[in-house]
């Protein structure tokens, strides 16, 4: 009945992807004159809850001028993942290891939760301010606060602005407490920042990276981390982004679609800045989604299985590229494997940094994958391992791993998930009808699925019980992560962390 989805996929797929050839720019000539060894600048810009059906190069409704400027002028990454939720992802980011190594398998960080990102191993922007490299994030950290030592500034960025929880009020930057009491959570590395109530905050952080690009003494190379709040819950812009959305229904969707235009805008004023103090010619610019769309909150996977949240594709296929005039491939489309842990090794490489004093890395150098199109280093990719979700049915095997816990992972082409993905559904863009045969059944003790995912990116067809070899085999990749996973990290809840107790903005309280 619906066997021709994945064919009509891969059609519309090279249909809006343009150029498959990874062809070498030969007019490319870098002129790199300042005494930097020649190391590029390297621009990290990651959006939030970005979906895949939301940038105007997967054939969104939502037009992104600026993005899919940079993206065709350098590689989009079309077989690239992220995690399914802020935490991880940004974990993996900055450490290059994944969550069975650093104990943040499960979940986020809570706003009251006395948890972080490990101090045991350096971040990438600890690697490269060792490298020489002037380091500063703007935005979004999401990697833990209780202490002093889990702040940016103590992790390797030289200055920060931004805040310090998952998400919060665009225009006051206020986050509640659990007693409903909102406090500010806006600080630079010197302290908390109350003048900018009303202030949106893609132009706010956009005003931020661009000062910290005008200021940047181009005697060093640059390391800038933009994590923008956009586009992630609350539904929130300035009338005018939204207002040529007007035509789409739903309000969350229209919100939503404003909120991706601002971004778009705002990584245009990046981009413009960069070229107007002369360092694009010698800058990577990496763009990144977080996880997949919220599709409760106006985002979007279509076709993909799944968002936010979710082991399907729709929650970890992220939309991601790479740009600048350091590159010399442009126009390409990239199909290698891709992982947001092999950023660590692939910028640190660039940035002529050293990997030493880390813990082992689960990411791979890519960047003569990204640079030349050469293979994805990359065979395995352990998507995650959740002990503490609840589990879902029956062992399918007793000597090998326990499937009823969450878990999935990518050999090849083939992708195996157990325990309880989270939902798999199909949605297309609201205002329009649901998939058809989004209406699938499955028992409520089913705890395992395997795809084809080259064939098959949408997950329409489940191979478990055809393919009985190569699940076991999978499993065998799992329980071998699994053998060296650490205890998760999941501390309960702190009432100490109550900003009242602290000048009533959120920050360390131990
Ligand atoms: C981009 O720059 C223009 C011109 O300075 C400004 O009007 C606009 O608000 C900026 N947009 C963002 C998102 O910062
Ligand atoms: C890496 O090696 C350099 C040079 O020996 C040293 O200065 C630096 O502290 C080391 N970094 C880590 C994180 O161990
Ligand atoms: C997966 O599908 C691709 C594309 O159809 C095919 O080339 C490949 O052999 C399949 N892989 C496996 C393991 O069946």
């Amino acid at each position: 009945m619906k066997s021709w989805l994945p064919l009509l996929f891969a059609v519309w797929l090279s249909a809006v992807s343009g150029n498959n050839d990874h062809r070498a720019n030969n007019h490319h000539h870098h002129h790199n004159n300042n005494n930097n060894n020649n190391r590029p600048n390297i621009i990290f810009v990651l959006a939030d809850d970005y979906g895949y059906n939301d940038i105007g190069y997967h054939g969104s409704q939502i037009a992104t001028p600026n993005l899919d400027k940079l993206a065709s002028d350098g590689v989009k990454l079309e077989n690239y993942y992220v995690q399914p939720i802020c935490t991880p992802t940004r974990s993996q980011l900055m450490s290059g290891r994944y969550q069975i190594h650093t104990g943040l398998q499960h979940s986020i960080i809570h706003p009251e939760q006395p948890n972080g990102l490990p101090l045991d191993s350096p971040t990438m922007a600890d690697k490269m301010k060792e490298a020489g490299y002037a380091t500063h994030m703007v935005g979004k950290w999401h990697l833990g606060f209780f202490k002093d030592e889990y702040l940016p500034w103590n992790r390797g960025f030289s200055t920060f602005y931004g805040y310090l929880n998952g998400a919060e009020d665009y225009f006051s930057h206020k986050k509640a407490f659990s007693d409903g009491k909102e406090y500010l959570d806006l600080r630079d590395h010197k302290g908390p920042i109350h003048s900018e109530d009303g202030h949106y905050s893609t132009h706010l952080f956009t005003e931020k990276a661009t000062d910290v690009v005008r200021a940047h003494d181009a005697s060093k190379p640059l390391f800038l981390y933009l994590a923008y709040q956009s586009v992630h819950s609350p539904m929130q812009v300035p009338g005018e982004y939204k207002r040529k959305y007007d035509h789409i229904q739903d309000w969350k969707r229209r919100f939503y679609a404003g909120m991706v235009d601002a971004m778009d805008e705002g990584v245009g004023n990046l981009t413009k800045a960069l070229k107007d103090k002369g360092l694009w010619d010698n800058t990577v610019l990496v763009f990144s989604t977080d996880n997949g769309g919220a599709v409760g909150d106006g985002g979007n996977n279509f076709p993909l299985r799944g968002g936010k949240g979710s082991l399907w594709e729709g929650g970890m296929r992220g939309v991601g590229f790479v740009s600048g005039g350091k590159l010399s491939a442009s126009g390409s489309v990239n199909r290698e494997l891709i992982h947001v842990t092999d950023w660590f090794p692939t910028l640190v490489g660039l940035a002529q940094g050293a990997l030493n004093g880390t813990k082992p890395l689960d990411g791979v150098d890519q960047w003569d994958t990204i640079n030349r199109g050469t293979p994805s280093k990359r065979t395995v990719l352990l998507h995650n391992i959740d002990p503490l979700n609840h589990k879902v049915g029956a062992p399918l095997y007793h000597d090998t791993f326990d499937t009823r816990v969450k878990a999935a992972v990518r050999v090849g082409d083939m992708k195996l998930i157990t325990g309880a993905p989270g939902s798999g559904e199909w949605v297309r863009p609201p205002g329009r009808k649901r998939a058809s045969g989004s209406g699938h059944h499955t028992s409520n003790d089913k705890n395992v699925w395997l795809f084809n995912i080259t064939a098959d990116p949408t997950e329409h067809h489940d191979l478990s019980d055809h393919m009985p070899g190569t699940v076991r085999t999978l499993l065998g990749h799992l329980q071998r992560f699994n053998q060296h996973a650490v205890t998760p990290h999941y501390p309960p809840e702190d009432k100490r962390s109550n900003p009242a107790l602290h000048g009533g903005v959120w920050g360390p309280w131990q």
